[in-house]
């Protein structure tokens, strides 16, 4: 597939993702209520066209601006986070589909009429689509805080994935030196590596050998430790994570309750019985550190994942250098249904499953640049969340697959829960 058939066939998948996460949403649903973890979904629309226009339609091919008035109104870090539910101000869902049918059928058309595209060009398709998939993601993350409804094109909550009657294990990373990140580009080939700008420049990194778990904890995994009272037991509580667990207090993680005895979780709409062997969600950082303190264990930093994913070889998928996105749990495929043993075909050359998908994967790093950084077009991308989030890795079952590679980086506030993130573990260092 040429590079130009590959970003027109990602516009419109992600097109069609992000309508079919909106034009089922009731009246009622489209006003939602304020909530700090997401944006009301007309936002969301108009946002990820914005993005669209500002550096492909204005910056590339030096169109007019459509809506002007509205720049402010678009653009994140202008409009306070509070304004964008504010009643009349956010324009409504017919003009802002509009707005957005037009960025999007615009950009497909010059894409398309070209007998050849630039570097730069593709580069900044790249850059729009990538975004527009974070604000897909998200769309779906929103629906699992609001309890609406599972996205349409899920199987979540009747997953076909295969629970295999492999263990739980340790594998073993051998010392050695791994490739981090992704190299600087070549002048004028930004294009045939894409990465935002905070996975680069690579780097090689020597690491000693280290045992982490072929899969992510599992809810099995974490009810023995909610089992156990751990909540409530302060010495698995570090002090960031006593702290919030004071502002958030709770025995269990989010999204779970105990009738009469069991334990029940909710995805989207629906509450299910607790099936352990599906990955764990929805925890934050405090949690999984309690979780490791609890088990003897420790969260992998982001360079041993990167490496455990990767091998040897540094490779941008588990398996090699391309991606079949049916060995993964993700574009909602199972929205996090499938067991933690499955898609064995797609484990990494060490043995890591699900490296890629089912769940953002917390890592003990905090969120920081690469030694010699340099910051992309848009400048807040990367720069406002280092330094106070933690980096994870891997995507999750609601991530798209052309977003998502082992170099990938993603920043979560580390009080976060609301999120479709869980975590793997590594053997203590003796
Ligand atoms: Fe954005």
């Amino acid at each position: 597939m040429s590079s130009q058939e590959e970003l027109l066939s990602n516009i419109d998948r992600v097109d069609q993702r992000m309508l079919s996460l909106i034009e089922d949403l009731s009246e009622e649903q489209l006003a939602i209520p304020y909530e700090r973890g997401i944006n009301p979904p007309i936002w969301e629309l108009g946002h990820s066209a914005f993005f669209y226009e500002y550096f492909l339609l204005r910056g590339f091919y030096n169109q007019a601006p459509i809506a002007p008035e509205l720049d402010d109104m678009w653009d994140s870090f202008v409009i306070p986070h509070e304004e964008r539910w504010s009643p009349g101000v956010v324009p409504g869902f017919e003009s802002t589909l509009s707005y957005y049918r037009d960025v999007i059928d615009q950009t497909r058309e010059h894409l398309a009429s070209k007998t050849e595209l630039t570097d730069e060009e593709v580069y900044l398709g790249q850059y729009v689509i990538a975004h527009q998939c974070m604000h897909v993601e998200s769309l779906v993350w929103c629906r699992q805080t609001s309890g609406f409804q599972a996205p349409v094109y899920s199987r979540s909550g009747n997953s076909g994935a295969p629970a295999t009657t492999t263990p739980t294990e340790d594998v073993e990373v051998p010392a050695g030196t791994y490739f981090i990140g992704v190299p600087a580009p070549a002048e004028g080939r930004k294009s045939d590596n894409f990465s935002f700008d905070n996975e680069r420049p690579g780097f090689e990194i020597e690491l000693p050998d280290f045992r982490i778990s072929s899969t992510l904890v599992s809810l099995g995994d974490f009810l023995a430790f909610v089992e156990d009272d751990a909540y409530t037991r302060e010495e698995f509580w570090s002090f960031g994570g006593a702290y919030w667990l004071r502002n958030n207090p709770r025995t269990a993680p989010a999204y779970w309750e105990k009738r009469d005895g069991e334990w029940w979780i909710r995805r989207f709409d629906q509450w299910e019985k607790i099936d352990p062997t599906l990955p764990l969600l929805h925890i934050s950082y405090w949690e999984a550190e309690a979780y490791c303190n609890w088990a003897g264990r420790r969260l992998p930093s982001e360079f041993e994942w990167e490496a455990a994913a990767r091998g040897a070889e540094a490779l941008k998928f588990p398996t090699g250098n391309f991606m079949t996105a049916g060995d993964y749990d993700l574009d909602c495929r199972f929205a996090g249904t499938a067991p933690v043993t499955a898609f064995p075909e797609s484990a990494s050359p060490f043995g890591c499953l699900q490296m890629i998908g089912s769940a953002w994967e917390w890592t003990s790093n905090q969120y920081l640049p690469f030694d010699g950084f340099c910051v992309d077009m848009y400048a807040y991308m990367s720069t406002l969340q280092f330094a106070t989030h933690n980096t994870c890795k891997g995507g999750s079952g609601a991530t798209d697959p052309s977003l998502i590679r082992n170099s990938y980086r993603q920043a979560y506030h580390p009080d976060r829960s609301d999120v479709f993130v869980g975590f793997r573990t590594c053997a203590p260092v003796i």
